[in-house]
């Protein structure tokens, strides 16, 4: 494939406290300093209706929806993310970085929700159809380290962050599980490391998958 025939949208994904917000951002900065067309988004999240169905799904019990009614949610909030903001983005030719994107729903309620990620794919195919991210990056850390980072920023949206240390290890499992089935796609980032350093590795990747020379610059985080 040419490098102007890739998609150009990347995805920041890993488990919760994983440093993808300060990664994205600084993605987003390298992009804009060397004068690209760029917008960064979220999932769940990214379009001011999924902003909206965010707001369900991130906060209050854990227990209020089971994995399959929290599938369903996720894919509502997917599509009008996809149909207002990523699509006719990638139309303008502009880049896409998205904190978060699919491989969240196959990690979360895919494998550690139980639903299975042939579930996930079926409703992934009726939703999204053939559309994929060209590359996505998974920061890896042991689970338990992300989570009281995260626990840290003692925000509201803290809904999935109260489920079971279990089932946030399956989480990070089933990323790296995710990851090996298709190593043009994926690629795995220690997170357990320096920011700079997570962020130089991130670089390295993209520079490398789309033969770019994106450079580091420390902002505020
Ligand atoms: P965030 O804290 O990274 O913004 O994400 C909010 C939570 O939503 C996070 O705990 C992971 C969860 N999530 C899913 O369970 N499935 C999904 O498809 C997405 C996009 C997020």
């Amino acid at each position: 494939m040419k490098d102007s025939d890739k998609t150009r949208m990347i995805v920041i994904d890993g488990v919760d406290g994983s440093g993808k917000g300060v990664q994205s951002r600084r993605m987003l900065e390298a992009f804009v300093r060397a004068g690209f067309d760029v917008i960064l988004t979220r999932e769940p999240g990214g379009s001011p209706a999924a902003e909206d169905v965010r707001k369900l799904l991130v906060e209050g019990d854990p227990e209020k929806w089971d994995s399959m009614t929290e599938l369903m949610l996720m894919y509502a909030s997917r599509r009008s993310h996809l149909r207002d903001t990523i699509w006719p983005a990638l139309a303008q030719g502009k880049w896409v970085i998205s904190d978060r994107y699919a491989d969240s729903s196959r990690a979360f309620q895919g494998i550690a929700g139980e639903l299975g990620l042939e579930t996930v794919e079926k409703i992934h195919h009726i939703v999204v159809g053939d559309f994929e991210p060209e590359l996505v990056l998974i920061l890896d850390l042991p689970e338990s380290i992300g989570l009281d980072r995260a626990n840290q920023r003692g925000d509201q949206e803290n809904r999935f962050e109260m489920k079971s240390s279990e089932y946030h290890a399956k989480v990070r499992a089933a990323y790296l599980q995710i990851a090996s089935s298709n190593h043009q796609r994926y690629q795995v980032i220690d997170a357990n490391q320096e920011i700079d350093q997570v962020s130089e590795a991130l670089l390295e990747v993209v520079n490398r998958h789309f033969d770019l020379k994106l450079a580091l610059t420390k902002i505020k985080q």
